[in-house]
């Protein structure tokens, strides 16, 4: 049998509720077919209290270990402020191991009524494909005159030819596989340096595919379009900031925040890729027991299908389709009354049904 390890990083608030249910949703599904080896890591805020930091110095060097990481959400306002247990945490782990792209599908199920009133499962079916490691969240900048009336503060966005080309091949790759539509999302009229080597790369690389069409759209018209014509999506590539919100967005047509997965894929091979929910630790609605489950189930879906455990990973899938089908066991955030535990129950009957 195939074994495979895994390094478990719960972290904060609904993390912590959503993640041991998508572990035991990923077990039932792979059965008999491979043995999945957690590793827990108690890493996050209650950490930070004992340690002082998010995780162990070497924290980064130990996940290398792993064949892929299962990441819940790490954050908890108003206690540590959330630039520290981001850069503590999450966003190291996305820089250090060079998880280069995070692919975040956004799509309607079946039996969900979204906020889009004439819009169905057709219509909402796209991925985005984001910039993971540098643009907006490079992390170079600083502040002088601190406190003083003076004080100026910058935040400074990076984009390497290198990595704004491997994100947009990957896109075109992907799109390749799809409806072949690949939509590049910038701010060229405002951003005159990255914003508009991004738009050549765009350019060049899609010489090489030649079968892909590319609409390139600025990021303020490509909100409204989302919201006016998301079936005009099919795959998106954005940088950090831009792709990151627009997620969100897309999250919010899917019907709720907590049904949105991502995977932060390694750029080297045998280097482990990140799964996670995209949303945060809810702190509104965490040790209630109500976090809607789906997202990070999914995203343990994903996980199984980049292990090469593809029929479980579609298993799943179809299980959440049969599940916002017959509409009974949803969390709040979907209109049910269910928890998150009953949500994970229910999806595990439904793997085989
Ligand atoms: P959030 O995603 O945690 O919550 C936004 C809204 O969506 C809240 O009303 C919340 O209740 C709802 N929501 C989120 N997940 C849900 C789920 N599974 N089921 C039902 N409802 C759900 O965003 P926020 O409130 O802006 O951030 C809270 C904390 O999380 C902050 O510290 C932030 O920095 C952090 N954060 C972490 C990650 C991460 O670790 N990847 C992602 C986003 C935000
Ligand atoms: C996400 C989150 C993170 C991001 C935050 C918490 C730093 O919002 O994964 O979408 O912006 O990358
Ligand atoms: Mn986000």
């Amino acid at each position: 049998m195939q074994q495979f390890r895994i390094a478990v990083i719960p972290g904060d608030g609904v993390g912590k509720e959503v993640i041991p249910v998508g572990q035991r949703v990923l077990e039932a599904a792979v059965a008999q077919e491979a043995q999945l080896d957690w590793h827990l890591f108690p890493w996050g805020s209650d950490f930070y209290r004992q340690t002082g930091a998010l995780m162990p110095p070497d924290g980064v060097e130990q996940l290398r270990r792993f064949d892929a990481i299962y990441f819940g959400a790490v954050g908890d306002p108003p206690h540590v402020p959330d630039h520290v247990t981001l850069w503590g945490l999450l966003l190291p782990i996305r820089k250090q191991l060079d998880l280069f792209v995070n692919v975040r599908p956004i799509r309607l199920f079946p039996g969900i009524r979204g906020p889009l009133r004439d819009k169905g499962p057709e219509d909402i079916d796209m991925i985005f494909v984001r910039e993971n490691t540098e643009g907006e969240y490079a992390g170079v900048g600083g502040r002088v005159h601190v406190g003083t009336p003076h004080e100026v503060a910058l935040e400074t966005s990076v984009f390497s030819r290198f990595n704004v080309e491997r994100v947009v091949r990957f896109a075109f790759e992907l799109a390749r596989s799809r409806r072949k539509h690949l939509t590049s999302i910038t701010k060229s009229n405002a951003q005159r340096f990255g914003m508009v080597l991004w738009d050549e790369i765009v350019q060049e690389v899609a010489r090489d595919y030649p079968d892909v069409t590319v609409t390139s759209l600025l990021v303020d018209a490509a909100a409204a379009l989302m919201v006016r014509a998301p079936e005009r999506f099919d795959v998106a590539v954005g940088s950090n900031l831009f792709a990151d919100i627009l997620t969100d967005l897309g999250a919010a047509l899917m019907g709720s925040l907590g049904l949105a997965p991502s995977a932060n894929l390694a750029a080297a091979p045998g280097v482990p890729s990140l799964f996670e929910p995209v949303h945060g630790s809810a702190p509104d609605i965490a040790g209630r027991g109500i976090a809607n489950p789906i997202g990070t189930v999914w995203a343990g879906a994903m996980m199984l299908e980049h292990l090469g455990l593809t029929d479980a990973a579609r298993r799943i899938l179809r299980a959440i389709e049969r599940l916002t089908n017959e509409g009974k066991v949803l969390t709040p955030d979907l209109g049910g009354t269910a928890t998150t535990e009953q949500v994970g129950k229910r999806i595990i009957e439904l793997l085989d049904a």
